[in-house]
């Protein structure tokens, strides 16, 4: 089938290139005609594991190609797929329509013949049903039908979840439209993935009824860790006892510095706003939000309580930028206000990730950045694990403790045992666990 997909970020470009290797002909458009010079020049503008490859075979056999002509593209469309970006809008935290909505008008005045146009941005219930007007507005003639269809690949491992989705969920209220997605989507329907067709509407809350349980469940597992804290609990030791109980499930349930990213922020702020607006306040959701902003923050004090006389003109060295591991996405990563209230409270951030230097570059203000994790922590007072990349989880305690200055490490995703980093002399802080007796010796005895 002929698709357009309008979009090229991290979704349109990984479903565009995974559509073409199922046999579909795929373009991709973007208004940003840098973006489709690069990756017509073979430039992959995101990092994303095997998406490098994934585009490169695909082009090669005639099946993806990049423009950033929309009109002649959506013409050629048998399917055109909408996978804008929907950020948080400016002071409300609605879901911002606007690029949707002006991807949808592009789109009306280029339809040629029956057209699907399917939304694969998460958008807000009832976006569709305006998309529908849009088009029929801007295009009274053309025929099309709306489809939903949100996504629900996790950057980080976003080939392999759009080739193994756990669901895909089509909302259609039009059975050709529903015909079309199916065409689609049969590749993976063979291969035993479930199809859930649905109305628009349900499919548009599933997207963000979904984001907003994970949320939940990431934040409920992050306060049951700051009571184990208190009461000498160990998280790790809860949430394996909880998540063997197949009512829970074992996913979502690491404590940590909260939750960041381009989605799950973004997309429970604009639920608790519909929410709101239908005069349907969603509790529960509003404490998730709260909790996990102030979330991030707390994890600076953190740090600070690690030495007793403050965070003025100390070094933290910071591990890890994005928001997750195997991305460069740095979209409300945590450890942009971990390290914004590491330089209010006075100290100076040096940083390090495998991935997103350059994303970091333009959102943070005088951090200097390190070559490679050793580099990073030179001559640090502290180090601080703010991402759980693979290069992070075997670090060389013995090279550390011999090049920083102080030996404390702060693992915000608890990737170290306690024993082995207080066996290497570091005094050392992580999420929702106690020390062992031993490990609470050595540091107590280095504080002293
Ligand atoms: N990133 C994820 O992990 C993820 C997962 C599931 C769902 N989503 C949702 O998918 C949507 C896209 O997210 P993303 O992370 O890929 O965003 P992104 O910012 O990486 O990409 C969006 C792209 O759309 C382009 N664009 C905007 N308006 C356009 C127009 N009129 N014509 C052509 N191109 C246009 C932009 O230039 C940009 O390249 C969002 O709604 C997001 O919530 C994202």
């Amino acid at each position: 089938m002929q698709i357009a997909m309008v979009g090229t970020g991290y979704v349109g470009l990984v479903s565009g290139a995974c559509l073409a290797d199922f046999g579909h002909h795929i373009t991709c458009v973007d208004k940003d005609a840098g973006k489709i010079q690069r990756l017509n020049r073979g430039e992959i503008p995101i990092y994303e594991p095997g998406l490098h490859d994934l585009v490169r075979t695909n082009v090669k056999h005639g099946r993806l190609t990049f423009s950033a002509d929309l009109t002649a593209t959506v013409a050629a469309a048998e399917a055109v797929f909408i996978a804008v970006g929907t950020p948080s809008r400016r002071g409300d935290g609605h879901a911002d329509l606007s690029y949707v909505y002006d991807a949808a008008r592009e789109v009306a005045a280029a339809l040629q013949g029956f057209t699907v146009v399917i939304i694969k941005s998460t958008v807000p219930v009832g976006t569709g049903d305006e998309v529908e007007r849009i088009l029929r507005e801007t295009a009274p003639s053309k025929d099309a039908a709306v489809v939903s269809n949100p996504e629900f690949l996790r950057e980080g491992a976003a080939v392999y979840d759009f080739k193994h989705p756990d669901r895909i969920v089509v909302g259609a209220n039009d059975e050709r439209a529903r015909e079309v997605a199916a065409e689609i989507y049969r590749p993976l329907s063979l291969n035993r993935a479930p199809i859930l067709y649905t109305s628009r509407r349900n499919a548009e809350l599933i997207k963000y009824a979904a984001n907003a349980f994970l949320a939940t469940k990431i934040t409920f597992i992050n306060e049951i860790a700051d009571l184990c804290e208190k009461v000498g609990g160990d998280v790790q030791e809860i949430a394996r006892g909880i998540g063997l109980d197949n009512r829970i499930g074992g996913k979502f349930l690491h404590a940590g510095p909260g939750f960041g990213g381009s989605c799950f922020p973004k997309d429970v702020r604009a639920l608790i706003k519909t929410a709101q607006d239908h005069e349907v306040p969603l509790r529960i959701l509003e404490s998730v939000a709260s909790v996990n902003e102030n979330r991030k923050r707390a994890m600076a004090r953190k740090v600070a309580a690690m030495f007793t006389d403050g965070l003025r003109g100390k070094t933290i060295a910071v591990l890890g930028l994005s928001f997750k591991p195997n991305t460069d996405d740095m979209r409300e990563a945590p450890s942009i206000a971990l390290i914004t209230a590491l330089q209010d409270m006075g100290a100076r951030v040096r940083a390090f990730d495998p991935a997103s230097i350059e994303q970091a570059k333009s959102i943070l203000n005088d951090v200097t950045y390190g070559e490679n994790a050793y580099a990073c922590a030179e001559g640090a007072d502290a180090l601080v694990i703010t991402t759980e990349w693979e290069q992070f989880r075997a670090l060389d305690l013995q090279r550390l403790q011999k090049i920083m200055k102080r030996p404390i490490i702060v693992d915000l995703r608890n990737i170290y045992p306690f024993d082995e980093v207080s066996r290497a002399g570091f005094d050392y802080a992580c999420v929702g666990r106690p020390p062992s007796p031993r490990a609470r010796t050595g540091a107590d005895r280095r504080r002293k």
